[in-house]
């Protein structure tokens, strides 16, 4: 398919109070993404976690930075170490911070520093419910999230569950920032439709910045 912008310079759609797209700012820094997505995740692998109720998560995750988010028969938490390895969680590569910077910079938010990036991986029909990013004692901070690969539709709401929902659909290289007013706005991912991307092949991956620790 002929891509008409993919020689433009990024751009930015605002998405709600506190919240904005930022529509192919990591186009450039994808492929050191994505080499460093490889190195975190032959440290510790893509796995599929199980929610305190029992079910089994169709997005594959891992982590990098200080700290990673898992889930355990208690609850959901973020943790040192890896549980599957034992090892601590890889470090965040550089080009993941370098990117989150200046994406958090450009949204408003230019004291963001993360110290927890999940790992999210799409293969066909996986998706994400409807949710809250909830687990960080600190709300002040926000949220950065850069898609890479297969586009898919994501779904952003309000502060409850059944507020209308705006949909759109992230394409390889935009970044979603979401902090301040819409720091707790649901969210979430429809499954994802297969196809081949030239960076990632049959999946999509999604990182999301955190700053996981007071
Ligand atoms: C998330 O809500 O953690 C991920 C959203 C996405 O995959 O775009
Ligand atoms: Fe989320």
């Amino acid at each position: 398919m002929l891509d008409l912008f993919a020689d433009a310079e990024p751009w930015e759609e605002p998405l709600a109070d506190g919240a904005v797209v930022l529509r192919r700012f990591a186009l450039a820094s994808a492929p050191a993404l994505m080499a460093g997505i490889e190195a975190v995740a032959a440290r510790s692998p893509f796995r599929h976690m199980v929610t305190p109720g029992g079910y089994t998560m169709s997005v594959a995750m891992t982590n990098c930075g200080e700290v990673g988010w898992s889930t355990n028969l208690k609850g959901y938490l973020y943790a040192q170490v890896d549980p599957q390895t034992g090892a601590p969680w890889p470090a965040m590569p550089g080009a993941f911070r370098t990117l989150c910077d200046a994406a958090a910079r450009a949204a408003g938010y230019p004291d963001f520093t993360p110290d927890a990036c999940l790992i999210n991986r799409y293969a066909p029909g996986a998706k994400l419910s409807l949710h809250q990013d909830k687990d960080e004692p600190d709300l002040r901070a926000p949220i950065v999230s850069v898609s890479l690969g297969l586009p898919a539709v994501f779904q952003f709401g309000g502060l409850k569950r059944n507020d209308p929902l705006k949909r759109l659909l992230l394409e390889h290289g935009d970044v979603v920032v979401w902090g301040g007013p819409s720091r707790l706005f649901y969210h979430g991912i429809q499954p994802l439709k297969p196809g081949q991307h030239p960076a990632t092949g049959e999946y999509r991956y999604n990182l999301t910045f955190r700053q996981a620790r007071k």
